[in-house]
């Protein structure tokens, strides 16, 4: 079988927000928010991302398609460092790439009309005259399982599940090749959740579309991704594949997610010991020095306090950032 290319590679990828203060607005110190992040998705594949509340998903995902400016690092897109290329030479790569948003009520303007709303890339990169765009717009209303004649509603009038689905219309609008689904389902019923998975995993059948997706524990994420990186304050501890993650986590705070995870067979639960984690999550703002995780560790040793862990491939391109495995 023929090898996949791959689409997009991260090279030690940083943002930092500074933090200002005074009456001169002087910098007084980062959030460390994305700390030289490695890791790169195949066309046609979906990687994973997970951790905790605050530890740089979101800000990785911006930051890749340039929503944010990285303060270093490597994008490399289909070949090419588009990290420093201006705003007028990303106006091509914008739309390659697109974003879909954890919230489906904050994320679509309420006085627009969902054809509007889904229309509104196709205008901004002048790509259609006003038939082909409606065409368009019905076209994709009728991709995500909603009814063309709905485009001339508005939010209000939408389920959160429909919402979402016109949310993936408009970030399907431009034909885009990679799409970053910041936790698209994290704020939907449970009972919709997996309809949306699927819809997602079809369309990236349908149209050979390659996903980032964010997502907060790893139950979400096992069934769509080919590769799983877990991210802690800012830093990538682990990645590999999804079956590999999943059978052997090494980073203790990995094995503390999928210790989670509740199983539905009682005689497994009885057997998968919840790990608690314990101790406060450090701030991005000063994170410590050497392993960010010490804090809440069991295993740690005097060498985490003092040297950061570096991701080290342990073999089958499983990735781990941890002084056990050294
Ligand atoms: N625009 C910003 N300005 C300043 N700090 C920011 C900004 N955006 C994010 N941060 C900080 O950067 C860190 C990482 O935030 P980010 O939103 O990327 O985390 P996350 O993993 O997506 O969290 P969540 O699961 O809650 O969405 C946090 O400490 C956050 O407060
Ligand atoms: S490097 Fe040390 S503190 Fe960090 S996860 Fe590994 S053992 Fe724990
Ligand atoms: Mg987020």
């Amino acid at each position: 079988m023929k090898e996949k290319e791959t689409l997009i590679e991260i090279k030690d990828l940083t943002k930092f927000f500074p933090i200002k203060k005074g009456i001169f607005n002087k910098k007084i110190s980062n959030v460390k928010a994305v700390d030289e992040v490695s890791f790169s998705i195949k066309r046609g594949e979906t990687l994973g991302l997970v951790g905790e509340s605050g530890c740089g998903k979101t800000t990785t995902g911006r930051t890749i398609i340039k929503l944010y400016e990285p303060t270093s690092g490597q994008i490399i897109y289909e070949g090419k460092d588009i990290a420093k290329l201006t705003h007028a030479q990303m106006m091509p790569y914008r739309k390659k790439m697109q974003m879909i948003f954890q919230d489906p009520y904050a994320s679509l303007n309420a006085r627009m009309t969902v054809g509007d709303i889904i229309g509104e890339p196709i205008d901004i990169h002048k790509l259609m005259g006003k038939k082909e765009r409606l065409e368009r717009i019905h076209y994709l209303l009728n991709r995500v399982g909603l009814n063309p004649d709905h485009a001339n509603r508005y939010p209000h009038e939408f389920s959160g599940g429909q919402r979402q689905r016109v949310g993936i219309a408009r970030a399907l609008a431009v034909q885009p090749e990679f799409i970053v689904c910041d936790e698209p389902i994290s704020a939907l019923d449970v009972s919709i959740q997996a309809q949306v998975v699927n819809m997602l995993e079809d369309l990236q059948n349908d149209l050979g579309l390659t996903y980032l997706f964010i997502a907060h524990d790893l139950s979400m994420v096992k069934h769509i991704s080919t590769n799983i990186g877990v991210m802690y304050l800012g830093k990538l501890v682990e990645i590999a594949s999804s079956n590999e993650l999943y059978k052997n986590p090494l980073h203790p705070y990995t094995k503390a997610l999928l210790s989670a995870i509740p199983v539905p067979d009682p005689d497994m639960a009885a057997s998968n010991k919840r790990i608690m984690l314990e101790g406060e999550i450090p701030s991005p703002i000063d994170p410590p020095p050497g392993c960010r995780f010490r804090g809440r560790c069991k295993y740690a040793k005097p060498i985490c306090a003092e040297v950061q862990p570096q991701l080290k491939d342990l073999g089958g391109d499983h990735k781990v950032a941890c002084h056990l495995y050294e």
